[in-house]
């Protein structure tokens, strides 16, 4: 028998490449989504890539009813991943209730609905931005936390706080929380990457919009940075990497292998890339010129991220493979691809 797995917000960009990556390691995959940023094709597309279709239920996880019932129907799960959340960092600061509601009312909802039907094993996708801006490079999960510039970020310092609190509450729940840092690329068939509503926030799908006609040209945010060539410095991860590190997870969870009830582990490539690296190193692998002017610094932005991976390594057994340019190139591809197809 395969084991269940519960994936909230499987639709949307990580989730489904770590929804492949799952089946692909022979796991049963429930979805569970509300389309809010995806679409139902992206099932199309892993049955594609995979030969299986997971099972689909479209709700939203801010009604605990639906919520509590959908998982009393599959109290034969073995963990859950939770993927569902509103992520658009600028729109948290505008709509900052919005973002509590969703991303906190869907965490508690999920957790609350595992705990009554006695589901114990829950991975939760955190991200760099709770340990706001470093003092000390690379940044080990035993950094410090700082509260978060955005009310995004701060949903992902305070659900970490929430899990801390329920396994210390409950010795039968384990958690895992992975903080990614700057997840970019997509699947080698181009069938699936991200989709970024509206104007992008995040460097690699601007990039890619602009080169591919449909941005005008590339903001850079501000070259006075104490960095090498002053522009800020990101850990780039490839996704499919960040997806086998979800499945390495899920294996420690079932197999009951944590130190801890509550663990954290940082899923970067432990190398920093700067803007203008990224930039030059698109031209390069795309031999194409990009249209970017340097302008003001974006608020909220800090100087230097990268991780420190050991720990990932040590305990998950986990390290990235992609470089820079793999990372580059299939944003590169999937972008072509979805653009051709919609033209
Ligand atoms: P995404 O928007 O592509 O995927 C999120 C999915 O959750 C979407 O399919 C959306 O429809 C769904 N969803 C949102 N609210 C929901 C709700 N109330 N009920 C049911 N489904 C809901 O985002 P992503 O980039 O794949 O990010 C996945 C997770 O990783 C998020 O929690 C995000 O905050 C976190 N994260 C992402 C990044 C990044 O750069 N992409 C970095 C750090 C952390
Ligand atoms: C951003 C969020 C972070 C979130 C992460 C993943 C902010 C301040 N931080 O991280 O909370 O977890 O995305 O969603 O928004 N850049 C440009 N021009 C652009 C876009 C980006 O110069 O049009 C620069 C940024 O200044 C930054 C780098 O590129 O230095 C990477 O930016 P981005 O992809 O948005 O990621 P982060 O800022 O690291």
């Amino acid at each position: 028998m395969k084991n269940k797995i519960i994936v909230t917000g499987g639709c949307g960009y990580i989730g489904s490449h770590t929804v492949i990556e799952l089946i692909e390691n022979n796991f049963e995959v429930v979805i569970l989504d509300d389309l809010s940023n995806s679409t139902e094709e992206t099932l199309s597309r892993i049955e594609k890539i995979t030969g299986v279709k997971p099972t689909f239920i479209n709700i939203d996880l801010k009604n605990e009813t639906k919520t509590k019932e959908v998982f009393s129907n599959h109290k034969d799960t073995k963990a859950v991943i939770h993927f569902a959340a509103h992520k658009a960092v600028g729109e948290s600061v505008q709509k900052p209730l919005m973002y509590y509601k969703n991303n906190l009312y869907s965490l508690l909802n999920t957790l609350s609905a595992q705990v009554e039907n006695n589901i114990n094993g829950f991975i939760f996708s955190s991200s760099a931005t709770v340990y706001g801006t470093p003092e000390t490079l690379p940044i080990t999960e035993e950094n410090e936390t700082q509260r978060p510039f955005s009310p995004y970020g701060n949903t992902k310092k305070v659900a970490e706080e929430i899990l801390d609190d329920l396994i210390k509450s409950n010795p039968n729940f384990a958690a895992i929380s992975l903080r990614y840092f700057n997840p970019i690329g997509a699947h080698e068939s181009g069938l699936i990457g991200e989709l970024p509503s509206g104007i992008p926030n995040n460097l690699m799908p601007y990039i890619t919009q602009t080169a591919v006609g449909l941005r005008e040209k590339l903001m850079v945010y501000g070259n006075d940075y104490p960095t090498k060539d002053g522009t800020p410095i990101r850990d780039y991860i490839h996704v499919v990497d960040l997806a086998k590190a979800h499945v390495l997870a899920v294996k420690r969870i079932i197999k009951k292998e944590q130190e801890k009830a509550l663990e954290i582990f940082n899923l970067g490539t432990g190398n920093g890339f700067s803007v203008l690296d990224v930039i030059h190193s698109f031209e390069d692998v795309t031999n194409s010129k990009l249209n970017y002017e340097i302008v003001e610094r974006r608020a909220g932005d800090v100087p230097k991220l990268y991780a420190s991976t050991d720990l990932a390594k040590q305990k998950l057994g986990w390290t990235a493979s992609k470089t820079l340019n793999e990372m580059i190139l299939s944003s590169w591809n999937w972008e072509q691809k979805l653009r051709n197809k919609t033209k």
